[in-house]
């Protein structure tokens, strides 16, 4: 077989058109429907007029990846930031999330779980008509200044956005994205596929923290800065013609084979990686271990990676390994990659 002698080991073996056309179509219908899009949006409203109600002139936000535009069907879950004065330490916020929980529950809202000791305090709750799955936190900004980074970045290159859903519906089947059980978020998984889109040769998007700031906020001991000018970007990523099925390939060689998980932390703000001793990040510190080192590109104290165990890296390194390799070697490799653990 002429195609196999050729297959010199460094790309994959299947029809790449094909390939393309395959991921492409499982990426389109990962993607919730306008009705169902709108179904979130229904449900947002109807806890941002319960809380409006309980705290009157309050400003409510949706964040995450409905907001984002990163969201994927079957993961019926919808995160709302609270806006209060006044609310600004851990005691406060702690407070509120129980006092909302008790809010919800007269609501009529199912599994109302208040988690006020938690690193950003949350209560989590089921709208029973749709089953969607909210979570409300309080006076959480840098969450709402990250979903508008990872939006604007998704408007600057189409092909984020697929790759996003690929690659999350990977996870989910592969069981590896659980941070509570050692694995990684969503939202980390989201900043490791831009910071591959940022390393391409030709790189697939620019760097918007390094590029002059248009948007300016401080949080706290945090500036939130970056060019949010997106209609002057887009298009940035056009020179770079690789397909999906290209990037996709380059997502899981660049975790299986490239990165260096010894000294590498993952630098979205700089496009780059930085050095863990530049982080001080080199050993464990309480329950942080950073041995996979993902820097929130605005809280720079926080790494994305600290769930992650011994355990747990080497489960996260053999399945990237295992994604790579299937892409690499089989002729046909989909069904295989998304195969449910
Ligand atoms: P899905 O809900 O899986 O579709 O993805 P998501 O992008 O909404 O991510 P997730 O629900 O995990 O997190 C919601 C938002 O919380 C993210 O988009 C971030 O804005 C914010 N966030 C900030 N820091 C963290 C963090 O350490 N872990 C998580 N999970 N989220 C964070
Ligand atoms: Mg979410």
């Amino acid at each position: 077989d002429v195609m196999d002698r050729s297959h010199d080991g460094r790309q994959p073996r299947a029809n790449m058109q094909e390939l393309d056309a395959a991921l492409t179509q499982l990426a389109d219908s990962l993607m919730p429907t306008a009705a169902e899009h709108q179904a979130q949006l229904d449900v947002f409203e109807g806890v941002k007029a319960l809380l409006q109600a309980r705290y009157p002139g309050a400003r409510v936000h949706l964040f995450g990846s409905v907001a984002n535009g990163l969201s994927v069907r079957h993961n019926n879950d919808i995160d709302v930031c609270l806006e209060l004065e006044g609310v600004d330490d851990q005691a406060g916020k702690a407070e509120v999330a129980v006092a909302v929980g008790e809010l919800m529950e007269a609501a009529g809202m199912a599994e109302v779980l208040p988690l006020p000791k938690a690193r950003v305090p949350v209560v989590k709750f089921v709208a029973p008509q749709t089953g969607t799955k909210c979570d409300v936190t309080v006076n959480n900004v840098l969450a709402c200044i990250n979903t508008k980074l990872l939006a604007d970045y998704c408007a600057i290159d189409p092909r984020l956005a697929p790759l996003v859903a690929l690659v999350k519906h990977w996870a989910k089947r592969r069981a590896v994205n659980d941070p509570y059980r050692g694995t990684l978020s969503s939202y980390c998984y989201v900043l490791m596929c831009i910071h591959v889109l940022q390393m391409r040769p030709t790189p697939v998007l620019p760097v918007l923290q390094q590029l002059p700031p248009t948007f300016r906020r401080t949080v706290g001991p945090w500036t939130c800065e970056f060019c949010d000018d997106v209609e002057s970007l887009r298009g940035f990523g056009a020179p770079n013609r690789e397909s999906l099925a290209q990037l996709v390939w380059a997502f899981f060689e660049y975790w299986a084979w490239r990165h260096n998980y010894s000294h590498d932390v993952v630098c979205v703000r700089l496009g780059t990686c930085l050095h863990k001793d530049d982080k001080d990040w080199t050993r464990r510190i309480g329950n942080e271990r950073h041995l996979v080192c993902i820097e929130d590109p605005f809280e720079l104290s926080h790494d994305l990676g600290r769930t992650v165990d011994r355990q747990t890296r080497a489960v996260l390194h053999k399945e990237f390994t295992r994604a790579a390799t299937l892409l690499r070697d089989a002729h046909d490799p989909l069904d295989m990659l998304f195969a449910s653990y």
